[in-house]
Protein backbone atom coordinates (compact mmCIF):
# COMPACT_ATOMS: atom_id res chain seq x y z
CA UNK A 1 0.00 0.00 0.00
CA UNK A 2 1.61 3.58 -0.61
CA UNK A 3 2.17 5.40 2.41
CA UNK A 4 1.39 8.56 0.53
CA UNK A 5 -1.61 7.72 0.80
CA UNK A 6 -1.41 7.73 4.60
CA UNK A 7 -1.60 10.63 6.33
CA UNK A 8 -2.11 12.17 10.15
CA UNK A 9 -3.55 15.36 11.13
CA UNK A 10 -3.39 17.18 14.03
CA UNK A 11 -6.87 18.04 15.30
CA UNK A 12 -7.40 21.02 18.51
CA UNK A 13 -5.25 19.64 20.87
CA UNK A 14 -4.70 16.12 19.76
CA UNK A 15 -4.17 13.25 17.73
CA UNK A 16 -6.74 12.06 14.66
CA UNK A 17 -4.89 9.37 12.80
CA UNK A 18 -6.11 7.77 9.38
CA UNK A 19 -3.33 5.11 8.13
CA UNK A 20 -2.29 1.96 7.90
CA UNK A 21 -2.51 0.70 12.11
CA UNK A 22 0.82 -1.00 11.33
CA UNK A 23 2.41 2.46 11.03
CA UNK A 24 0.14 4.65 13.30
CA UNK A 25 2.24 6.41 15.65
CA UNK A 26 2.61 4.88 18.77
CA UNK A 27 1.56 6.38 22.19
CA UNK A 28 0.53 6.35 25.30
CA UNK A 29 -3.06 7.98 24.45
CA UNK A 30 -6.34 5.44 24.82
CA UNK A 31 -6.54 3.75 21.26
CA UNK A 32 -10.05 4.04 19.05
CA UNK A 33 -10.34 1.43 16.44
CA UNK A 34 -12.88 2.60 13.98
CA UNK A 35 -13.11 -0.04 11.40
CA UNK A 36 -16.10 1.15 9.13
CA UNK A 37 -16.41 4.25 7.29
CA UNK A 38 -17.50 6.84 9.96
CA UNK A 39 -18.44 10.95 9.60
CA UNK A 40 -15.55 13.19 9.82
CA UNK A 41 -17.07 14.85 12.69
CA UNK A 42 -17.23 11.50 14.54
CA UNK A 43 -13.44 10.96 14.06
CA UNK A 44 -12.89 14.43 14.90
CA UNK A 45 -15.16 13.98 18.10
CA UNK A 46 -13.10 11.13 19.15
CA UNK A 47 -10.10 12.92 18.54
CA UNK A 48 -11.20 15.81 20.86
CA UNK A 49 -12.09 13.83 23.68
CA UNK A 50 -8.08 12.94 23.76
CA UNK A 51 -8.22 9.29 22.09
CA UNK A 52 -6.08 8.70 19.40
CA UNK A 53 -8.36 7.57 16.98
CA UNK A 54 -7.60 4.65 14.08
CA UNK A 55 -10.01 5.16 11.59
CA UNK A 56 -9.79 2.26 8.98
CA UNK A 57 -12.46 1.35 6.96
CA UNK A 58 -12.82 -1.75 5.36
CA UNK A 59 -10.21 -2.75 7.42
CA UNK A 60 -12.13 -6.33 7.36
CA UNK A 61 -12.86 -8.67 10.06
CA UNK A 62 -9.26 -11.06 9.95
CA UNK A 63 -7.02 -7.52 9.85
CA UNK A 64 -9.65 -5.93 12.96
CA UNK A 65 -8.51 -8.96 14.94
CA UNK A 66 -4.66 -8.73 14.37
CA UNK A 67 -4.41 -5.15 14.77
CA UNK A 68 -6.86 -5.26 17.80
CA UNK A 69 -4.21 -7.00 19.83
CA UNK A 70 -1.58 -5.16 18.42
CA UNK A 71 -2.45 -1.90 18.65
CA UNK A 72 -4.12 -2.33 22.47
CA UNK A 73 -7.33 -0.75 21.59
CA UNK A 74 -9.66 -0.18 24.37
CA UNK A 75 -12.71 0.85 22.21
CA UNK A 76 -13.77 -0.48 18.87
CA UNK A 77 -16.21 1.28 16.45
CA UNK A 78 -18.49 -0.59 14.09
CA UNK A 79 -20.64 -0.33 11.53
CA UNK A 80 -21.25 -3.33 8.72
CA UNK A 81 -17.26 -5.33 9.93
CA UNK A 82 -18.42 -8.57 11.56
CA UNK A 83 -16.83 -9.09 15.29
CA UNK A 84 -17.12 -12.90 15.80
CA UNK A 85 -15.80 -14.57 18.86
CA UNK A 86 -12.63 -15.16 17.24
CA UNK A 87 -11.89 -11.19 16.95
CA UNK A 88 -13.34 -10.95 20.47
CA UNK A 89 -10.90 -13.58 22.13
CA UNK A 90 -7.59 -12.04 20.63
CA UNK A 91 -8.76 -8.62 21.46
CA UNK A 92 -6.20 -7.61 24.14
CA UNK A 93 -7.48 -4.98 26.20
CA UNK A 94 -10.70 -4.19 24.18
CA UNK A 95 -13.02 -2.82 26.85
CA UNK A 96 -15.82 -1.42 25.24
CA UNK A 97 -17.25 -2.10 21.32
CA UNK A 98 -19.69 0.70 19.97
CA UNK A 99 -21.81 -0.04 17.26
CA UNK A 100 -22.63 2.58 15.21
CA UNK A 101 -26.57 2.02 14.65
CA UNK A 102 -28.98 -0.09 16.18
CA UNK A 103 -28.69 -3.64 15.15
CA UNK A 104 -25.91 -5.63 17.30
CA UNK A 105 -26.08 -8.89 15.30
CA UNK A 106 -22.77 -8.23 13.37
CA UNK A 107 -21.03 -8.61 16.90
CA UNK A 108 -20.43 -11.83 19.04
CA UNK A 109 -22.23 -9.62 22.35
CA UNK A 110 -21.95 -13.29 24.06
CA UNK A 111 -18.06 -13.66 23.55
CA UNK A 112 -18.11 -9.95 24.43
CA UNK A 113 -20.06 -10.66 27.50
CA UNK A 114 -17.83 -13.69 28.47
CA UNK A 115 -14.69 -11.70 28.03
CA UNK A 116 -16.27 -8.41 30.18
CA UNK A 117 -15.89 -6.55 27.40
CA UNK A 118 -19.54 -4.11 26.90
CA UNK A 119 -21.19 -3.34 23.45
CA UNK A 120 -23.24 -0.47 23.44
CA UNK A 121 -25.47 0.47 20.35
CA UNK A 122 -26.84 3.91 18.84
CA UNK A 123 -30.67 3.27 18.89
CA UNK A 124 -33.19 5.34 17.43
CA UNK A 125 -30.71 7.71 15.51
CA UNK A 126 -31.20 6.57 11.94
CA UNK A 127 -34.97 5.68 12.68
CA UNK A 128 -36.48 8.38 10.23
CA UNK A 129 -34.00 7.67 7.65
CA UNK A 130 -34.73 3.60 7.56
CA UNK A 131 -38.36 4.54 7.91
CA UNK A 132 -38.36 6.80 4.64
CA UNK A 133 -36.78 4.10 2.75
CA UNK A 134 -39.58 1.81 3.80
CA UNK A 135 -41.93 4.27 2.63
CA UNK A 136 -40.17 4.10 -1.04
CA UNK A 137 -40.21 0.34 -1.05
CA UNK A 138 -43.95 0.60 -0.44
CA UNK A 139 -44.34 2.94 -2.69
CA UNK A 140 -41.77 1.47 -5.79
CA UNK A 141 -43.87 -2.16 -4.70
CA UNK A 142 -47.34 0.20 -6.18
CA UNK A 143 -46.42 2.21 -8.44
CA UNK A 144 -43.14 0.30 -9.79
CA UNK A 145 -40.44 3.60 -10.18
CA UNK A 146 -37.90 1.60 -11.01
CA UNK A 147 -39.27 -0.71 -13.33
CA UNK A 148 -40.61 2.77 -15.05
CA UNK A 149 -37.14 3.90 -15.06
CA UNK A 150 -35.47 1.41 -16.58
CA UNK A 151 -37.73 1.65 -19.59
CA UNK A 152 -37.23 5.03 -19.90
CA UNK A 153 -33.19 4.59 -19.77
CA UNK A 154 -33.76 2.12 -22.44
CA UNK A 155 -35.45 4.47 -24.67
CA UNK A 156 -38.90 3.26 -24.25
CA UNK A 157 -42.15 5.48 -23.19
CA UNK A 158 -44.84 2.40 -22.05
CA UNK A 159 -47.89 3.96 -20.73
CA UNK A 160 -49.85 1.12 -21.54
CA UNK A 161 -47.97 -1.15 -19.28
CA UNK A 162 -47.06 1.26 -15.96
CA UNK A 163 -51.01 3.20 -16.48
CA UNK A 164 -52.20 -0.49 -15.55
CA UNK A 165 -54.36 -0.21 -12.38
CA UNK A 166 -55.13 -2.63 -10.02
CA UNK A 167 -54.08 -6.11 -9.35
CA UNK A 168 -51.55 -5.71 -12.68
CA UNK A 169 -50.70 -2.14 -11.68
CA UNK A 170 -51.00 0.06 -9.29
CA UNK A 171 -53.91 0.20 -6.87
CA UNK A 172 -52.83 3.56 -4.30
CA UNK A 173 -51.95 3.09 -0.75
CA UNK A 174 -54.58 5.67 0.72
CA UNK A 175 -56.82 3.43 2.68
CA UNK A 176 -54.70 0.25 2.47
CA UNK A 177 -54.16 -1.68 6.06
CA UNK A 178 -50.63 -1.65 6.89
CA UNK A 179 -49.11 -4.29 8.82
CA UNK A 180 -46.69 -2.90 11.00
CA UNK A 181 -43.96 -5.72 12.56
CA UNK A 182 -42.00 -4.01 15.42
CA UNK A 183 -43.06 -1.01 17.07
CA UNK A 184 -39.28 0.65 17.81
CA UNK A 185 -38.47 3.77 17.25
CA UNK A 186 -38.14 2.59 13.37
CA UNK A 187 -41.49 0.66 13.17
CA UNK A 188 -42.80 4.13 15.08
CA UNK A 189 -41.62 6.44 12.73
CA UNK A 190 -43.27 4.12 9.92
CA UNK A 191 -46.83 4.63 11.48
CA UNK A 192 -46.39 8.02 11.35
CA UNK A 193 -45.83 8.49 7.52
CA UNK A 194 -47.94 5.66 6.13
CA UNK A 195 -50.84 7.89 8.61
CA UNK A 196 -49.95 10.40 6.94
CA UNK A 197 -50.48 8.69 3.35
CA UNK A 198 -54.16 8.17 5.00
CA UNK A 199 -53.21 3.78 5.31
CA UNK A 200 -54.81 2.08 8.42
CA UNK A 201 -51.70 0.57 10.77
CA UNK A 202 -52.32 -2.75 12.48
CA UNK A 203 -49.11 -2.78 14.49
CA UNK A 204 -48.17 -6.03 16.08
CA UNK A 205 -44.65 -6.50 18.28
CA UNK A 206 -44.36 -9.33 21.23
CA UNK A 207 -44.38 -6.04 23.38
CA UNK A 208 -47.36 -4.11 22.64
CA UNK A 209 -50.31 -3.50 24.06
CA UNK A 210 -53.58 -1.55 23.35
CA UNK A 211 -53.52 1.42 25.31
CA UNK A 212 -49.70 1.68 23.81
CA UNK A 213 -51.06 0.64 20.09
CA UNK A 214 -54.11 3.37 20.73
CA UNK A 215 -51.21 5.81 21.32
CA UNK A 216 -49.77 5.33 17.96
CA UNK A 217 -52.97 6.10 16.28
CA UNK A 218 -52.49 2.22 15.36
CA UNK A 219 -54.77 -0.68 16.03
CA UNK A 220 -53.58 -3.21 18.12
CA UNK A 221 -52.71 -6.47 16.02
CA UNK A 222 -51.52 -8.68 19.22
CA UNK A 223 -48.36 -9.96 20.71
CA UNK A 224 -47.94 -14.03 19.06
CA UNK A 225 -47.34 -16.34 16.71
CA UNK A 226 -51.44 -16.69 15.37
CA UNK A 227 -51.67 -13.06 15.67
CA UNK A 228 -48.77 -12.79 13.29
CA UNK A 229 -50.15 -14.60 10.79
CA UNK A 230 -53.86 -12.97 11.39
CA UNK A 231 -52.30 -9.65 10.26
CA UNK A 232 -50.70 -11.19 7.44
CA UNK A 233 -53.67 -12.30 6.43
CA UNK A 234 -55.94 -9.13 6.92
CA UNK A 235 -52.99 -6.92 5.60
CA UNK A 236 -53.00 -5.31 1.80
CA UNK A 237 -49.47 -4.78 2.96
CA UNK A 238 -46.49 -5.60 5.17
CA UNK A 239 -43.24 -3.54 6.84
CA UNK A 240 -40.68 -4.99 9.10
CA UNK A 241 -39.07 -3.80 11.79
CA UNK A 242 -37.84 -6.29 13.88
CA UNK A 243 -33.82 -6.83 15.57
CA UNK A 244 -31.84 -10.46 14.21
CA UNK A 245 -32.10 -12.66 17.18
CA UNK A 246 -33.06 -16.20 17.78
CA UNK A 247 -36.69 -15.34 18.21
CA UNK A 248 -37.11 -13.80 14.81
CA UNK A 249 -34.72 -16.06 12.93
CA UNK A 250 -36.86 -16.74 9.49
CA UNK A 251 -39.96 -15.75 11.49
CA UNK A 252 -41.10 -14.42 7.92
CA UNK A 253 -41.03 -18.52 6.62
CA UNK A 254 -43.57 -20.71 4.01
CA UNK A 255 -46.56 -20.48 6.77
CA UNK A 256 -46.48 -16.66 7.14
CA UNK A 257 -46.24 -16.18 3.13
CA UNK A 258 -49.01 -18.84 2.54
CA UNK A 259 -51.07 -16.48 5.40
CA UNK A 260 -50.52 -13.14 3.37
CA UNK A 261 -53.13 -11.92 0.68
CA UNK A 262 -52.34 -12.54 -3.06
CA UNK A 263 -50.57 -9.53 -4.50
CA UNK A 264 -49.59 -7.90 -1.04
CA UNK A 265 -46.25 -5.92 -0.48
CA UNK A 266 -43.85 -7.17 1.91
CA UNK A 267 -41.46 -4.58 2.96
CA UNK A 268 -38.30 -5.71 5.27
CA UNK A 269 -35.41 -3.04 5.96
CA UNK A 270 -34.60 -4.87 9.05
CA UNK A 271 -32.34 -7.69 8.68
CA UNK A 272 -32.05 -10.30 5.59
CA UNK A 273 -31.42 -13.14 8.48
CA UNK A 274 -35.59 -12.87 9.69
CA UNK A 275 -36.96 -13.96 6.18
CA UNK A 276 -36.95 -17.65 4.59
CA UNK A 277 -35.97 -16.07 1.00
CA UNK A 278 -36.73 -19.10 -0.59
CA UNK A 279 -40.28 -18.58 0.87
CA UNK A 280 -40.21 -15.39 0.15
CA UNK A 281 -39.20 -16.27 -3.70
CA UNK A 282 -41.54 -19.30 -4.06
CA UNK A 283 -44.32 -16.68 -2.63
CA UNK A 284 -43.69 -13.54 -5.51
CA UNK A 285 -43.91 -16.16 -8.16
CA UNK A 286 -46.60 -18.16 -7.19
CA UNK A 287 -49.10 -15.65 -5.57
CA UNK A 288 -48.02 -12.40 -6.81
CA UNK A 289 -46.38 -11.06 -3.72
CA UNK A 290 -44.36 -7.54 -4.33
CA UNK A 291 -41.05 -7.35 -2.17
CA UNK A 292 -39.54 -3.80 -0.98
CA UNK A 293 -36.34 -5.06 0.39
CA UNK A 294 -33.20 -3.98 1.60
CA UNK A 295 -31.44 -6.59 3.11
CA UNK A 296 -30.84 -10.33 2.13
CA UNK A 297 -30.23 -13.72 4.16
CA UNK A 298 -26.65 -13.92 2.56
CA UNK A 299 -25.51 -9.95 1.34
CA UNK A 300 -21.88 -9.07 1.48
CA UNK A 301 -20.35 -7.29 4.86
CA UNK A 302 -18.10 -5.38 2.61
CA UNK A 303 -19.27 -2.00 1.47
CA UNK A 304 -19.00 -3.13 -1.96
CA UNK A 305 -18.79 -6.79 -4.07
CA UNK A 306 -20.55 -9.36 -6.04
CA UNK A 307 -23.95 -10.17 -4.79
CA UNK A 308 -25.28 -13.11 -7.27
CA UNK A 309 -28.30 -13.49 -5.17
CA UNK A 310 -31.96 -14.65 -6.81
CA UNK A 311 -33.74 -12.96 -4.68
CA UNK A 312 -33.25 -9.30 -5.75
CA UNK A 313 -33.40 -10.12 -9.18
CA UNK A 314 -36.82 -11.26 -9.81
CA UNK A 315 -39.26 -8.96 -11.04
CA UNK A 316 -41.81 -7.19 -8.31
CA UNK A 317 -39.04 -7.06 -6.02
CA UNK A 318 -37.45 -3.74 -5.44
CA UNK A 319 -33.87 -3.53 -3.60
CA UNK A 320 -31.80 -1.51 -2.22
CA UNK A 321 -27.89 -1.96 -0.76
CA UNK A 322 -28.88 -2.34 3.07
CA UNK A 323 -28.83 2.02 2.59
CA UNK A 324 -31.75 1.96 4.91
CA UNK A 325 -29.15 4.15 7.59
CA UNK A 326 -27.39 6.05 4.35
CA UNK A 327 -28.89 9.47 5.02
CA UNK A 328 -26.66 12.27 6.22
CA UNK A 329 -28.85 13.27 8.85
CA UNK A 330 -28.96 9.89 10.40
CA UNK A 331 -24.86 9.27 9.86
CA UNK A 332 -23.88 11.96 11.75
CA UNK A 333 -26.96 11.64 14.46
CA UNK A 334 -25.05 7.96 14.98
CA UNK A 335 -21.22 9.54 14.80
CA UNK A 336 -22.20 12.58 17.53
CA UNK A 337 -23.94 9.62 19.78
CA UNK A 338 -21.06 7.32 19.54
CA UNK A 339 -18.83 10.14 20.50
CA UNK A 340 -21.66 10.44 23.61
CA UNK A 341 -21.03 7.05 24.29
CA UNK A 342 -17.19 7.23 24.35
CA UNK A 343 -17.22 10.44 26.54
CA UNK A 344 -19.60 8.93 28.78
CA UNK A 345 -17.63 5.79 29.26
CA UNK A 346 -14.11 7.64 29.32
CA UNK A 347 -15.38 10.12 31.85
CA UNK A 348 -17.51 8.08 34.52
CA UNK A 349 -16.72 4.28 33.53
CA UNK A 350 -20.55 3.96 32.33
CA UNK A 351 -21.46 2.00 29.21
CA UNK A 352 -24.64 4.00 27.87
CA UNK A 353 -27.16 2.06 25.68
CA UNK A 354 -25.37 -0.90 26.66
CA UNK A 355 -26.54 -4.19 25.77
CA UNK A 356 -25.11 -6.74 27.59
CA UNK A 357 -24.97 -4.76 30.89
C1 LIG B 1 -28.78 -0.34 11.93
O1 LIG B 1 -28.67 -1.42 12.50
O2 LIG B 1 -28.92 0.72 12.55
C2 LIG B 1 -28.59 -0.23 10.43
O3 LIG B 1 -28.70 -1.43 9.80
C3 LIG B 1 -27.34 0.47 10.27
C4 LIG B 1 -26.44 0.59 9.14
O4 LIG B 1 -26.70 0.32 7.99
O5 LIG B 1 -25.33 1.00 9.45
Amino acid sequence: MDRGAFFSIAIRQTRYIQCDLAWAIRSDLVKVIVADKFERVGLEGLAGLGFEVLSQPGIGTDELAKHLASQNAEVLVVRSTKVPASVIEKSGSLRLIVRAGAGVDNIDVGAATAKGIKVCNCPGMNAVAVAELAMGLLLCCDRRIPDQTFELRAGRWNKKEFGKTGAAGARGLKGMTLGVVGVGAIGQEVIRRATAFGMQVVAWSRGITPQHAAALNAEFGGTDTPALLALANRSDAISVHLPLADTTKKLFNKTFFDAMKPGAYFVNTSRGGIVDEAALREAIQTKGIRAGLDVYEFQPSEAEAGFESPTPKLPGVYGTHHSGASTEQAQLAVAHETVRIVKVFHETGRFENCVNA
